[in-house]
């Protein structure tokens, strides 16, 4: 067992990007974590020596109490981190940075704005969200770009890395997209993959250019590309899956909780829910997370179709060494 260093919530489902790819497109969902019960889980998340929390939705950004939430992890002595469509950032990243939050990461899915505001039905999305990294990146924040790679979008991999390499950007994680299906890649596409992996992984890392966190998104090996193309099943850890027992995910909106931020999107999910409905008690290391991670350790780098590139390449990190902190690794 090893020690939780992440806590991702789910503030809420509700968002204003239509993304084709996501289940919250436009959610008009009113549900909001509450302020009272925000507390309880920040306490419980501190006994356990939690060291980050990250806020995740919906959009992150249309919960009004996100900088009292950001000001309250600070003031608890632990680090805070949002994924966000970009959309609000720049007009709140002034904010963002007095109430303390430590790293913010924009989902940018291409290099420019025809693609991206397309594959996330948002006219002047990609605009907003490379607005907001410019000024968090100037404000002295810690800055991640999460891209999500598909059939559509594979060979703007290198653009994109050259794009948010000239601006300064921190970290990359470059992820595939997941639709519990197998995914739309031609065998002309296959070819093309190859060039674009050189691209990012060789050509990419000799220019100095920021290079994506983890394993490649359609495998490491002959054998993991093999089952991508043909199943849409992404990479997983070699070995056992350590991530279990260094995060948590709760779904605030539905009192569920899971031992890792990927288990929740699949099918599978509910099956292994641990319920907390009442927050007052929250124990984000109860007997059902435990049950959970003990299952997906071992056989979740076999079954297991919600991985991605970032958590199979730390799993692996931590299987050799082990760190006590993640840092923002993960
Ligand atoms: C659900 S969004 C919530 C945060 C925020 N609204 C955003 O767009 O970044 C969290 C992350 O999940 C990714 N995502 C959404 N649908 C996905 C899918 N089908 N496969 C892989 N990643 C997906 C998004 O691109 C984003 O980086």
């Amino acid at each position: 067992m090893g020690q939780i260093d992440y806590l991702f919530i789910r503030l809420l489902e509700g968002c204003n990007a239509g993304c084709s790819m996501c289940g919250f497109a436009r959610s008009s969902d009113k549900y909001r974590l509450s302020e009272s019960d925000f507390q309880y889980v920040l306490k419980a998340a501190k006994n356990i020596g939690v060291n980050c929390i990250r806020f995740t939705g919906g959009e992150p950004l249309l919960h009004r109490s996100l900088l009292g939430f950001i000001e309250s992890i600070r003031e608890a002595g632990l680090k805070s981190s949002i994924i966000t469509n970009g959309s609000l950032l720049s007009r709140n990243v002034g904010r963002l940075k007095v109430a303390g939050l430590d790293q913010v990461i924009v989902s940018i899915d291409a290099s420019n704005a025809e693609i991206h505001d397309k594959l996330r039905n948002t006219p002047g999305l990609f605009r907003r969200a490379i607005e907001g990294l410019e000024l968090a990146i100037g404000e002295g924040m810690m800055t991640r770009v999460n891209t999500v790679c598909g059939p559509g979008n594979f060979r703007e991999m290198p653009l994109i890395q050259k794009l948010i390499s000239d601006l300064g950007v921190h970290q990359w994680e470059l992820s595939s997209l997941k639709l519990e299906r197998p995914l739309d890649y031609s065998i002309e596409d296959q070819i093309d993959v190859e060039a674009v992996i050189d691209g990012v992984y060789v050509q990419g890392r000799k220019n100095n250019y920021i290079v994506p966190f983890g394993k490649i998104w359609c495998g490491n090996t002959k054998k993991e590309r093999e089952e991508y193309f043909k199943t849409g099943v992404t990479p997983r850890p070699d070995g056992q899956c350590h991530i279990v027992d260094r995060v948590r995910y709760l779904d605030a909106k539905r009192g569920q909780l899971f031992a890792c931020s990927l288990i929740p999107h699949r099918l599978e999910a509910q099956a292994w829910a641990a319920s907390c409905e009442d927050f007052s008690k929250f124990d984000l290391d109860n007997e059902s997370t435990r049950a959970q991670a003990e299952f997906f350790r071992s056989y979740g780098p076999l079954v297991c179709t919600g991985c991605s590139t970032t958590a199979a390449g730390a799993s692996n990190e931590i299987g050799q060494y082990l760190p006590r902190d993640m840092g923002w690794w993960y």
